[in-house]
């Protein structure tokens, strides 16, 4: 199979000074094609706390989307695929992948000690993992599940967050419940036509695309934008008669302006696509799901933290999703997020 990527293989640090006068802050970019590792590494010192334990975080998420991704590739082919017959603590049907993923992620994340605690839409409370770690992870190991048996892109979400209290004590509510305006990093893993790990940590967003082959990521996008203005919208329409009257009207706003509707149906995935082409995902209120259907702590923060460093907003049609107290693990919030003219012309309504 021949590579997309020319990887970058040097014993030096390998970074270029581009132009930089219409990016915000001045920080090194780097080379299209830099792998994962080398490209932390030479951006480590972006961490609020330089430790090198955050870098070892991201390492452990990407190893464990490899063995994902391995496990999704086969799905097709082996006795893997289909319902497990249980449902998981907010009542969906619990594919035998997500729970695949669930296992993978949280056995990368508990090895190396950096993480205190994990929260999973998997389980019903968080998991303590160490005590003497200094983060918390908050994960949806496999997003639009639903989307596995009939061969469509899925995703895996993270959210990183600093504990509050002091290493080596016990976890306490103020270390899981935190805002998503404290996470440190955050990001997504779409398990597409390639699969690709977005992430930030407050500076910009950075795209890796996974060569299989070689069994790595490779940077395909540094500081990756969202466009400020876009014609797409992301909205599921089955549940059209049910959403607040702004919502409807907005709706009606779009399909007046002619803009185009795709839905997949996987957040992750029609976020990305919003995120490149231009566009607004809404999950509103509905009377099935009066607070929307999306998770605050594991699937609307990491994206909006996603969102806004590329230049985007994410809001829950009254607040900025960042800003949200969480109250519960599982709470779940209506949530807009996309382009920043289009979320700004939705809220409006
Ligand atoms: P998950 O598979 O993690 O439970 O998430 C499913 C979510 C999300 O991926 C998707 O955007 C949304 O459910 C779709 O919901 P509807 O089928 O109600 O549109
Ligand atoms: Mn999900
Ligand atoms: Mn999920």
């Amino acid at each position: 199979m021949q590579s997309i990527f020319v990887p970058m293989i040097s014993s030096q640090n390998t970074s270029i000074k581009l132009n930089t006068a219409s990016m915000e802050s001045s920080r090194i970019a780097q080379p299209i094609g830099i792998a994962l590792d080398r490209f932390i590494k030479n951006n480590q010192d972006e961490f609020a706390f330089a430790s090198g334990e955050l870098s070892q975080l991201l390492r452990d998420i990407a190893l464990a989307s490899k063995v994902v991704n391995r496990e999704i590739n086969k799905a097709g082919l082996i006795d893997i695929m289909g319902g497990m017959g249980s449902q998981n603590n907010t009542g969906d049907d619990q594919q035998k992948l997500d729970v695949l993923a669930n296992i993978r992620f949280t056995r990368a994340l508990a090895k190396g000690g950096e993480a205190c605690a994990l929260i999973s839409e998997e389980n019903e409370s968080y998991t303590d993992l160490n005590n003497d770690g200094k983060y918390v992870i908050a994960i949806d190991p496999l997003d639009g599940s639903s989307n596995i048996d009939v061969n469509v892109s899925i995703g895996t979400i993270f959210s990183i967050y600093r504990r509050k209290t002091k290493v080596g004590t016990p976890i306490s509510e103020e270390d899981i419940l935190q805002k998503g305006s404290e996470q440190v990093a955050a990001g997504y893993i779409l398990y597409g036509s390639s699969t690709m790990l977005v992430y930030t940590t407050g500076h910009g967003v950075n795209c890796f695309t996974y060569e299989p082959s070689l069994g790595e990521y490779f940077l395909s996008k540094d500081r990756l934008m969202m466009p400020e203005k876009g014609k797409i919208y992301s909205i599921n329409e089955g549940s059209a008669n049910s959403f607040p009257d702004n919502v409807k009207a907005y709706v009606q706003f779009c399909k007046d302006n002619q803009y185009t509707a795709r839905y997949i149906g996987s957040l992750v995935a029609d976020f990305h696509r919003n995120m490149l082409k231009g566009g607004i995902y809404i999950y509103p209120s509905t009377a099935k799901d009066p607070n929307g259907k999306l998770r605050l702590m594991y699937e609307c923060n990491a994206l909006a933290f996603v969102a806004e460093q590329a230049g985007g907003l994410a809001t829950d049609g009254q607040k900025r999703i960042l800003d949200i107290q969480p109250t519960s693990l599982h709470q779940r919030v209506p949530f807009y997020v996309g382009s920043k003219n289009m979320v700004e012309k939705a809220v409006s309504y």
